[in-house]
């Protein structure tokens, strides 16, 4: 089937109930475009598990701080769409600014709490513009389910809360992080490093690597996996931490222990672009082999 088009919430919500029908499952992929290999993967996986799949491109201002990227992040709606269509998309969903935030928004949806650590503390704001314009994508689309990357493991686990707290008949799944063969999870930022930034980024993912071979080993304080994971970062001279932390992956919550499921998140600096990456695993007791 060839790729439709949607760009404003009414007319996505007329495609969505007509490729519906009475009984077929539709699936969602949100982005804001910039499409690589990670957003493709999620796309394959949506494919896979419904019967219809739908994309948004739509670089979200609400989610941006003042500081931050959203004028320079890369836009290429004709290569999207030309992408898209090609991995057999059946509806991409590509609102203007105006059409989503008419004069006089004023409304925000938030998770209180997960939204104030980590990327939320670092990016004030940043997840109740991501809540906001999901929540907003949701009601045009009108999806069975809604695939996120793991990549970006906050949001996961803030969309979930949101989703679940909200009663949103809605199912969400997660795909795995993809990443360069070096390393590096792939993301649209990484198109702002400098060749030199570009070769010393791979450190973040070995970083991680080496802070779960520690707990495999048998490290259970996470300071000291904490630490491990600064030590090796800290090799590279182009970058600047923003946080490293070690965390229960549905909670967010710190850990005392390094013991069964633990998530490693870390944020950093290389010049001008702010990269995150993060690794889930199963640490101790019911170790998978
Ligand atoms: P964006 O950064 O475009 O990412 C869209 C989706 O692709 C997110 O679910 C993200 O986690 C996933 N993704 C990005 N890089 C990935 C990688 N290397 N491997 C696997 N998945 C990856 O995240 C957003 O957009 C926005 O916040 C959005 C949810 C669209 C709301 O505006």
């Amino acid at each position: 089937m060839k790729l439709a088009t949607a760009t404003t919430p009414r007319a996505m919500r007329r495609m969505s109930e007509r490729l519906r029908g009475r009984s077929k499952t539709l699936a969602f992929v949100p982005t804001m475009g910039g499409l690589h290999e990670g957003h493709l993967s999620l796309v394959r996986l949506a494919t896979k598990s419904a019967d219809r799949v739908c994309v948004s491109l739509f670089v979200n201002p609400l989610q941006f701080g003042p500081s931050e990227d959203y004028a320079r992040y890369p836009r290429d709606t004709k290569r999207d769409l030309s992408l898209l269509a090609e991995a057999g998309v059946d509806v991409a969903y590509v609102p203007a600014a105006e059409a989503m935030y008419r004069e006089g928004f004023a409304s925000r949806a938030t998770v209180t709490g997960l939204d104030s650590v980590f990327e939320g503390a670092s990016r004030p704001g940043h997840f109740a513009g991501v809540c906001t314009v999901v929540l907003k994508l949701l009601h045009a689309v009108m999806p069975d389910e809604i695939w996120l990357g793991q990549k970006d493991a906050q949001q996961c686990v803030v969309l979930e809360r949101l989703v679940a707290d909200l009663d949103l008949p809605i199912r969400v799944r997660r795909g795995p992080t993809v990443r360069e063969s070096d390393g590096l999870a792939l993301s649209s930022r990484n198109a702002y490093l400098t060749a030199a930034e570009r070769a010393q980024a791979p450190v973040l993912y070995q970083a991680l690597v080496l802070a779960r071979d520690a707990a495999r080993a048998g490290e259970r304080d996470p300071v000291r996996l904490r630490e491990r994971i600064v030590r090796h970062v800290v090799t590279a001279p182009l970058a600047r931490l923003d946080y490293v932390e070690v965390v229960h992956p549905r909670t967010l919550a710190r850990v005392d222990r390094v013991e069964g499921d633990v998530l490693l998140l870390v944020a950093c600096r290389f010049g001008s672009a702010r990269l995150i990456d993060n690794l889930a695993f199963r640490a101790g007791a019911g170790e998978p082999a």
